[in-house]
């Protein structure tokens, strides 16, 4: 039975940790400048419907460190859903690649393409979740804390993918997630209620608090990310307006501990969600977690993948 990385929420505690651990060692081999062949010969696809950077690069190194490689398909060539329907995109790319990995719209999209897929399939976002960024964000927290159980972590802004993945990986590893959104952009109500039923398995607690200064009190981390994602762009005048108070900045870091990790998925809008400031400062942690990116993945291409 092939099996497909779309949400985190299909993870059990014990599978999560199994990633995890295994993102850690794999990241430790490629820093000791080992020539590992798990996927040689293996081929990825990637199919996307949006811009990307470190999706895009990070999981072609990935293949290309275990001795496979992968295909770039860009919004404008196979044109999903558009000019060949979703399933028939799945069933074609499943008879010349190893894996399929897509950035989409609609998450039903990515949902469709593993269903109809005959190899694993892997969401590189969709407007409902980021699962691969959520593994790089708690492997970035363990690194940087060394413990996951019992680590507050504060997010502030949009109700958005990267806030769903991290509340379903904050309840996977036992994190305290305290989540701070305007009124009219929270995350949906049935994550909220999935990564608390997670949550009770594991001591984790998820919170919501308008406060943005209250939200932060006490928090290890603070994490934050666009208040306009790939999709929204039409609204972005408004959401300025909105997300005013929930800049990342120093004033505000200043109600969290001394020394709170600052963390943002990127590409950051500098002055907007975060000032230069505190992503240029001391203490941010932009760069490791956008580097992390590659070792997450990794673990799980080799999860899904390795003969
Ligand atoms: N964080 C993230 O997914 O970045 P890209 O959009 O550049 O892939
Ligand atoms: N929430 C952002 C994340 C980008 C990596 C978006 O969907 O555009």
């Amino acid at each position: 039975m092939k099996r497909d990385f779309l949400s985190l929420a299909d993870l059990s505690p014990e599978q999560a940790w199994t990633l995890l651990e295994r993102a850690v060692s794999l990241k430790q081999e490629w820093r000791e400048g080992g020539s590992p062949t798990r996927l040689a010969g293996r081929t990825l696809a990637m199919v996307f419907q949006k811009p990307s950077l470190r999706t895009r690069v990070s999981f072609e190194m990935a293949m290309r460190h275990e001795g496979g490689h992968a295909l770039y398909i860009g919004p404008d060539e196979i044109q999903l859903g558009k000019r060949e329907s979703v399933p028939d995109v799945a069933r074609v790319l499943s008879r010349y690649v190893d894996a399929i990995m897509a950035r989409v719209f609609a998450h039903e999209d990515v949902v469709q393409l593993a269903r109809y897929a005959s190899v694993p399939v892997i969401n590189g976002l969709s407007d409902y979740s980021h699962p691969c960024q959520g593994l790089a964000d708690v492997l970035t927290v363990y690194e940087k804390l060394g413990r996951l159980q019992g680590a507050r972590l504060a997010y502030l802004g949009d109700g958005n993918n990267v806030l769903h993945s991290l509340l379903f990986a904050g309840a996977l590893f036992g994190m305290h997630i305290v989540a701070s959104t305007p009124e009219g952009y929270e995350p949906l109500p049935e994550v909220v209620r999935r990564a608390g039923e997670i949550a009770q398995t594991t001591g984790a607690t998820i919170t919501m608090v308008r406060d943005p200064q209250r939200a932060v009190g006490g928090a290890e981390v603070v994490y934050t990310d666009t208040w306009t994602s790939m999709g929204q762009e039409a609204e972005a005048h408004i959401r300025r307006q909105v997300f005013t108070a929930y800049q990342v900045n120093e004033a505000l870091l200043a109600h969290a501990l001394p020394d709170a990790g600052v963390m943002h998925c990127l590409p950051a809008h500098r002055g907007e969600e975060i000032t230069d400031e505190v992503a240029d400062g001391p203490n941010s942690w932009l760069f490791d977690q956008a580097e992390n990116r590659l070792h997450a993945q990794k673990a799980v291409l080799v999860d899904l993948l390795e003969r």
